[in-house]
């Protein structure tokens, strides 16, 4: 997501700061910013935008000195603009601090430092720590004061820390988010990416959560949060530039599928009440009463998006039993929509900048609906539009194919629909019971990636198919529309996503020894029903893979190539059933040789009609 430099050494460390950051760029940026410590004091700069646009500013207006910090920013908390781009500074504009992750209880922090009469200047979680920082400021060194400012805060972090009480140093701490330091010779770096600092020193230390990096001019110590010194290993990094920026994946969509098991967490965070079986979502903007007024719900969206809108359906039907229907919002804008005061439209996008999504919500907005955004891009046109949000915190998704985005999306709408749920019918025991599965869920996607390579095996075996059936049912039907489009995105092999009874109306005159048909048949409450299904298929030739979740004797002579999944609740499966899909999708396009992040003729983000 957001990006993190720092130096401390002999040069001047603006060029050094600028080069870095613009080595994190492909991480995703809205704006950025810089603070060197200038012998008298802190100077700082941001722009929004690019780091051009920081490089401009800076040109214009030089900061000088040589220990300094820097950022790039993917906003989270607060829209991509100047004021809350970081660094962000404390009341006396002698502390400054770059932040990646999330601080949890920023809310109540940020509360009692205004109590305590400290001013804020943007809306961003970052700046109470420069203000808990202040507070905590005395004449001990700077560490002590981020220490007990740390201990203050939930959530997650890697920070940077410079303050001209204590000039000579940097402070760099971590807790679920990647920071390291980096050794040069008289200098000293703190990244939270090593693509960041790579021209300039192969040798590292990486911090581990809850350690502290503490550099000056003359060496650098970790400490834990109690101020204990920790010992260290150096290490050494081999890869080159490109290979970091893809975090050692060939390619970014490979990445953002590895990515999941953290991805689906970051949704999650702090919005699953797990013994209530309820989730927090404070970008509603819906009462309590609104919610229990609704009357009806449009889903619209595109593609991938409006794939996990049909899931949204299953769920909010069968759990929370308001009416939904799922629109394609190239449809939607164009019709005459039924449309009243108690009716939510729910958009989902990654990027929030689809020209035909954001069309439809304003639509649904003129025809008197409340809208409520699950965007990926904070601070993105649809997100600043809407009436209510649900960020996805996937970070910024670069592989032109949608993966982690979708997997988020699931999850914001299980959230969704566990609030809505149980503000009606369902019971505190239902809900304990779908919270406490989807808190497994980032492990059991790790199970599945670490078997990717039995995924790639069949892979090879199909590469060269010209067409594919993909076959669900119930939950797991957009999860075949999904697994489809993946591949057929990014292989240009034909493929279709069917509901697998569906296709004894016409698609299985497709099906011959050359068809391979993926059935997603995990053991919910219409496993039998698929089986009938499977018997079909291969009764006429087909190839079958299929992905269960346990050991069916009923399969074994029906399938021939089998991916297993984890068992995990009915509506959850999608969330585990699409990982195999995505990674099958992935080794065929490699194998014939594509170009699997930029297909051709398709753009990450379509903001045109
Ligand atoms: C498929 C894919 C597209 C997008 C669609 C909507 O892999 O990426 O189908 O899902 O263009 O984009 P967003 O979600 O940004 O509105």
């Amino acid at each position: 997501m957001c990006g993190i430099v720092g130096y401390i050494g002999p040069k001047t460390a603006t060029p050094l700061l600028i080069e870095g950051l613009k080595r994190l760029e492909y991480r995703g940026y809205d704006s950025a910013g810089i603070a060197t410590m200038n012998g008298a004091g802190l100077e700082s700069r941001k722009a929004k935008g690019k780091i051009s646009m920081l490089e401009a500013v800076v040109e214009g207006s030089p900061v000088h000195g040589t220990v300094g910090i820097a950022h790039t920013r993917w906003a989270t908390h607060g829209a991509p603009n100047e004021c809350n781009a970081h660094p962000h500074h404390d009341c006396t504009g002698t502390i400054a601090v770059v932040h990646n992750g999330i601080i949890e209880n920023y809310g109540a922090l940020r509360q009692m430092l205004i109590q305590q009469g400290h001013k804020f200047e943007s809306e961003t979680d970052t700046e109470v720590l420069a203000h808990l920082i202040e507070a905590a400021m005395d004449d001990d060194p700077l560490e002590d004061a981020v220490i007990d400012a740390l201990h203050l805060v939930e959530g997650t972090y890697g920070i940077a820390v410079i303050s001209s009480r204590d000039p000579d140093k940097i402070v760099a701490a971590r807790k679920g988010s990647p920071l390291l330091l980096g050794l040069g010779e008289n200098e000293f770096y703190v990244a939270s990416d090593v693509a960041a600092i790579l021209e300039h020193t192969r040798q590292v230390v990486y911090l581990d959560d809850g350690e502290m990096g503490v550099l000056t001019r003359s060496g650098y110590e970790v400490l834990d949060l109690s101020a204990r010194r920790v010992r260290k290993g150096v290490s050494r990094i081999d890869w080159d530039l490109d290979q970091i920026e893809k975090g050692g994946f060939d390619h970014f969509m490979l990445k953002e599928i590895f990515e999941q098991p953290q991805t689906i967490q970051n949704t999650m965070r702090g919005r699953l009440v797990v013994d209530e079986g309820f989730s927090k979502l404070g970008g509603l903007n819906l009462t309590r009463q609104q919610m229990l007024d609704l009357d009806r719900i449009i889903i619209t969206a595109c593609g991938t998006s409006w794939h996990s809108g049909i899931i949204g359906e299953l769920y909010i039907e069968e759990l929370a039993r308001i009416p939904v229907e799922v629109e394609y919002a190239s449809e939607f804008r164009y019709r005459n929509p039924i449309v009243t005061k108690n009716t939510l439209c729910v958009v989902i996008s990654q990027s929030g900048e689809t020209a035909d999504t954001l069309a439809a919500m304003r639509e649904a907005k003129r025809r008197g609906a409340r809208t409520l955004g699950l965007v990926n891009v904070v601070g993105s046109t649809m997100a600043r539009e809407d009436d209510g949000g649900i960020y996805l915190h996937a970070g910024p998704e670069i592989g032109v194919a949608s993966t982690k985005a979708f997997t988020s999306q699931v999850i914001a709408l299980a959230l969704l629909t566990l609030k809505l749920a149980r503000l009606r019918e369902m019971s505190v025991v239902k809900g304990r019971q779908i919270a406490q599965a989807m808190l497994e869920l980032p492990d059991q996607i790790q199970s599945i990636l670490d078997r990717a390579s039995e995924i790639e095996a069949i892979a090879e075996q199909f590469k060269n198919a010209t067409n594919f059936l993909y076959l669900g049912r119930g939950y797991n039907f957009p999860v075949a529309l999904e697994g489809a489009l993946k591949l057929k995105e990014i292989s240009y092999i034909h493929a279709e996503g069917y509901p697998a009874a569906e296709m004894k109306h016409g698609p299985i005159a497709l099906i011959d020894e050359n068809m391979p048909v993926v059935f997603i048949a995990p053991h919910d409450s219409v496993f039998d029903k698929i089986v009938s299904n499977i018997q079909e298929v291969k009764a006429r030739g087909g190839k079958v893979i299929a992905i269960t979740s346990q050991k069916e004797p009923v399969l074994e002579k029906l399938i021939d190539y089998e991916i297993r999944i984890p068992q995990t609740e009915d509506m959850l499966y999608p969330i585990l059933s699409v990982i195999p899909l995505q990674l099958l999708a992935y080794y065929v396009a490699v194998k014939r040789g594509l170009n699997v992040d930029q297909p051709r003729n398709l753009a990450k983000s379509v903001t045109v009609e």
